[in-house]
């Protein structure tokens, strides 16, 4: 076990992670040149194309140190985005260290601090290395001390690197194996191996990502999951490096993967222990608290009779993505759907994308909207995730949203132009904290004003520099209202809103007001109007418009008349039929253009 160095990357978006992990699987040989396609950690197409780090991945590194000795480094990929900070705390607690890769052109963001602190939390090293030192405008310095300031560790002794050019690599392994602690735990105890991460393969069924803590666990174990009490057979045992190689055991320190022949994800929890069914552990490791959704949005086919795809899609989805949640749902505007849950808007970014790429689903997406306490007047207490369900005003009791508590980071140029933001978002500042040259607000705001857009404020009114994280705090009783929009006199459900008293009458103008510029003008007028309760606070019409494309076509060309019903017939995609009324899919999301 005095060989083993089990270490994570922490770093914010764009700051070199995948890059660096590439260079150290390249330098440890792991893969030759030509299997290094791009980056090999970041596995899935769409991470390739957005850059992101989704899924937390693994690869198992040999790197001969300058004491002229072997050692394991058990390499556990973290995502950097804040929507999935709780994989990325799961990663943390499999590690003695982790490497706090900072841009030395950009400096420490928000959710880089925040990853830290969790890390310092769970007592992991925490070994800082400034990247992209061969930028021209790089400042490793004035990072330094930046990282000294907000995060509270040392740094002058930070490494230099570039991953890119590979300048410092063989520096970092070094430091990797000196200042990060080999882990402990009794090789001969009863198997203790916390499940760090799953995920569904086509042909062998689950996979388990563990780090065995005590014990060892062998191919042909009956293994005991301390949560469920379900047994199963281990089969195989392994590494990846970042290919998946068999091996005939891992032992306590080492962390590799498990296939026992488990058809379904949910049976392999992240979080739980695994121990043996001949030798079973007496107390698990301390668990993890179950990722909740934070964000729902309704799902629906453009085409209804693609409704059962779309559950088929779905559930394929889901097993491989324990955190996505959903259920079927009839809208009376949009048919039979799903109202899904998300960890937060990326997250559902990313599952619509592969929805209608992997799937070729044509969808409709409604607003997304946080989840609500709602307390009746009888005493009954209900959650609300789709503002179509609120029950009348007059029987409830009382509202509670959700309140997340925000981290921002800022150069100080932009702090008062992003505390305005705040105040307009609702938010109650807690805390304002000079460091350096940026300035760390602390805010709590309510989540609702979050999942709207105000990430791309925040981005829009810093010029790009502030960076955001968050965590739920509460649920705080509120005066909100439910904001319907009604087409033709007819209330579309797919639209409601719930919002603030205070903002509802100027966001039903605007949203009215939209309205108007999404809906294509058809054949007749068209009435679009903002209520809440029985009050109209809006209206706007869609002036009628004779759209006759075949006029286009002077006289007989066929081939020309059937392309051009063609293209008509293509423009109608993501277009939903409502009463009598073609709403585009741009219109559903209309709320998030209205601030
Ligand atoms: P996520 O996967 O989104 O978390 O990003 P990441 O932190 O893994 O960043 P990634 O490795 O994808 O690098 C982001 C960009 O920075 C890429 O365009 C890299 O080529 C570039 N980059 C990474 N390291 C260096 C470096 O040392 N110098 C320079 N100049 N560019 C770098």
């Amino acid at each position: 076990m005095k060989h083993i160095r089990n270490f994570s990357i922490i770093a914010h978006i764009d700051h070199g992670k995948s890059t660096l992990a590439d260079r150290f699987i390249q330098y440890c040989g792991g893969l030759s040149d030509r299997e290094m396609d791009a980056q090999v950690l970041d596995s899935m197409d769409i991470e390739r194309e957005r850059g992101i780090t989704i899924k937390a991945q693994t690869a198992a590194l040999r790197y001969k140190a300058r004491d002229g000795q072997v050692y394991n480094l058990n390499l556990i990929d973290t995502p950097g985005h804040v929507d999935f900070s709780y994989e990325v705390s799961r990663s943390l607690s499999a590690c003695e260290g982790a490497l706090l890769v900072v841009d030395a052109s950009q400096g420490v963001e928000a959710q880089t601090v925040a990853n830290c602190y969790t890390a310092l939390d769970l007592g992991v090293e925490v070994v800082p290395v400034l990247n992209k030192i061969d930028l021209p405008a790089a400042e490793p310095e004035r990072v330094c001390e930046e990282i000294e300031d907000i995060i509270g560790i040392e740094a002058t002794d930070a490494v230099r690197a570039s991953a890119k050019s590979g300048i410092g690599i063989e520096d970092i392994l070094e430091t990797v194996v000196q200042k990060i602690p080999a882990p402990e735990g009794n090789p001969d105890g009863p198997l203790k191996a916390l499940i760090v991460d799953s995920w569904f393969d086509n042909y062998v069924g689950v996979v388990m990502l563990v780090r065995v803590v005590d014990g060892v666990l062998r191919p042909k174990d009956k293994i005991l999951f301390m949560s469920t009490q379900a047994q199963h057979l281990c089969e195989q045992v392994g590494v990846f490096t970042p290919k998946s190689e068999s091996r005939t055991e891992l032992r306590a320190g080492e962390v590799g993967f498990i296939i026992a022949g488990i058809k379904e994800l949910k049976s392999a929890k992240v979080g739980d222990t695994l121990t043996l069914v001949n030798n079973p552990a007496s107390e698990a490791l301390p668990g993890f608290k179950e990722a909740k959704s934070q964000v729902f949005a309704g799902l629906y086919p453009v085409e209804s009779h693609d409704y059962d795809a779309l559950r088929d899609a779905l559930e394929k989805l889901q097993l491989n993505d324990a955190a996505l949640n959903f259920e079927p749902e009839v809208s009376q505007a949009l048919g039979f759907g799903f109202r899904c849950g998300f960890l937060g808007l990326l997250h559902l970014e990313i599952v619509q994308e592969r929805l209608e790429r992997e799937y070729d689903m044509d969808l409709i997406t409604t607003a997304p909207t946080v989840v609500y306490e709602v307390v009746m007047k009888d005493g009954e207490q209900i959650e609300v995730e789709n503002p179509s369900k609120l029950p009348d005003l007059g029987k409830i009791q009382e509202i509670r949203e959700p309140i997340i508590t925000s981290t921002i980071l800022v150069p100080q140029d932009y702090v008062g132009a992003v505390m305005t933001l705040c105040n307009q978002k609702r938010g109650v500042q807690r805390n304002m904290q000079y460091m350096g040259r940026q300035v760390m607000l602390t805010y709590d705001m309510p989540m609702n004003e979050v999942v709207m857009d105000f990430f791309d404020k925040l981005k829009s009114t810093s010029r790009g520099y502030a960076s955001l994280d968050y965590e739920f705090k509460e649920f705080q009783p509120s005066d909100l209202v439910k904001l319907d929009i009604m087409v033709n006199g007819e209330k579309v459900d797919a639209l409601s809103l719930i919002v603030h008293r205070s903002t509802s009458v100027y966001r039903g103008r605007e949203l009215a007001s939209k309205m108007r510029e999404l809906i294509p003008r058809q054949m007749f007028d068209i009435a679009v109007q903002a209520t809440i309760g029985s009050h109209i606070i809006a209206r706007e019409t869609i002036k009628a418009l004779r759209k006759n494309v075949l006029a286009k076509c002077y006289g007989g060309d066929i081939t020309r008349k059937k392309k051009l019903l063609e293209k008509q017939k293509a423009g109608k995609k993501r277009m939903k039929q409502v009463g009598n009324v073609e709403i585009p899919q741009a219109a559903f999301l209309a709320i998030l253009q209205v601030s």
